[in-house]
């Protein structure tokens, strides 16, 4: 099966190396896209996707260029051009899971994306092979590891400042190109969305989903964390009520007894919670070059083998994410006036513990204090 890398940055080069040490026979990267001159791949080179989509030879076409433009075009020309996909690309799956998951099935191709939520942890994987034999009554936990390297570190780090972690992040390779989308939990809303879509057969919007990230944690709020006994984590999670999902992402403080506590370094851990399977959990490296090209060439390994387990992927319409169906208790701290009708007890100085309240209604509040230029940090607290 011959092979085209649409994209030679971290992961595309992370999957060229994952290919040359681990060969399978038959399988061969015949073109790279990139509009750089990189001399180590210069006769398989091009800067003309025309190359690789009109080349009949090519089967598989693995993209891996990050963004929603020009990877949905390209991946879509591809598929009607009858060719093979794997993607790690999860904003431009998420946002397009219906009609590429339908395409792909139409033309009886396959279209994998492991490593686009999880790294290289096989966790839509085994989401899929899940759902195809009990009811998932919930899915999600720690789904970013920049954000977590950088929570562990300022938790466990002697108080380690933000910017300094972050750049750590981007210097490992883990961080995205605009790390805001790591930081904001936009990375979150794909991946959620991704898993959603999976065990739900139905897309969501990774654009509606209400997301609060972890840029204005500070050592006062760890501190604070650490009076209580809590760690903090970046989540995303969708659960199933009744005949609908709510989906949301947002910081969440477990207890020592809950795994996510003690998760360390670039780590994520995701789980869904079946009918009748119970809650599995997979954790293990979320980002990094050659972690998700690890994750891309198995996918890559499965369809020569006649293997994808993502043929099964369904989508049979769009559904709503409903956050205001799910309550939590809320830690928050902010340098604005709030609602004391719904303070359940002070944390400190400046920072309190909300009764239960929904999530669509902390997303909202909290929204509109940093679009009036005020601060506020929010968490929600595990049960
Ligand atoms: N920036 C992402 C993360 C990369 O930190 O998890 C892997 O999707």
């Amino acid at each position: 099966m011959k092979i085209a890398l649409l994209g030679y940055g971290t992961v595309g080069s992370g999957t060229a190396e994952c290919l040359r040490n681990h060969p399978m026979e038959g399988v061969d990267l015949a073109k790279v896209l990139d509009k750089r001159k990189i001399d180590e791949i210069k006769e398989i080179l091009t800067d003309n996707i025309d190359d690789i989509l009109n080349d009949g030879t090519i089967e598989t076409v693995v993209e891996v260029m990050g963004g929603e433009e020009p990877a949905y075009t390209f991946v879509k020309s591809a598929l009607l051009k009858g060719k093979n996909v794997v993607s790690a690309n999860k904003l431009m799956l998420s946002r397009h899971y219906d009609e590429l998951v339908n395409l792909a099935r139409e033309k009886n191709l396959s279209l994998s994306f492991s490593a686009a939520a999880g790294g290289s942890i096989p966790w839509l994987f085994n989401l899929l092979r899940a759902k195809r034999v009990d009811n998932i009554l919930n899915v999600g936990g720690v789904m970013n590891g920049t954000t977590n390297f950088i929570l562990d570190k300022m938790q466990t780090g002697d108080g380690a400042d933000f910017d300094k972690v972050l750049k750590e992040a981007q210097a490992k390779g883990y961080a995205e190109a605009d790390p805001t989308a790591d930081i904001d939990g936009l990375d979150v809303k794909a991946k959620i969305a991704l898993s959603c879509d999976i065990a739900y057969s139905k897309m969501i919007d990774p654009d509606d989903i209400p997301a609060l990230g972890i840029r204005y944690v500070t050592k006062n709020d760890i501190d604070n964390f650490k009076a209580m006994g809590y760690n903090c984590r970046l989540i995303g999670r969708g659960e199933k009520i009744g005949d609908e999902v709510a989906v949301y992402v947002e910081p969440m403080l477990f207890k020592p007894d809950a795994a996510e506590y003690t998760l360390a370094g670039a780590g994520n851990i995701i789980s869904y919670l079946g009918e009748k399977m119970g809650k599995q959990s997979y954790f293990g490296l979320g980002a990094g070059k050659e972690p998700t090209g690890a994750a891309i060439v198995n996918d890559l390994y499965d369809i020569a083998a006649g293997i994808s387990i993502f043929d099964m992927a369904q989508c049979v319409g769009k559904t709503k994410c409903r956050p205001e169906l799910v309550c939590h208790e809320y830690y928050v701290r902010t340098n604005t006036e709030f609602d004391r009708s719904i303070v359940k007890e002070t944390v400190g100085d400046n920072a309190f513990i909300t009764k239960k309240i929904s999530v669509a209604s902390m997303h909202e509040l909290a929204q509109k204090i940093i679009a009036d230029g005020k601060e506020i940090f929010a968490a929600s607290i595990a049960e």
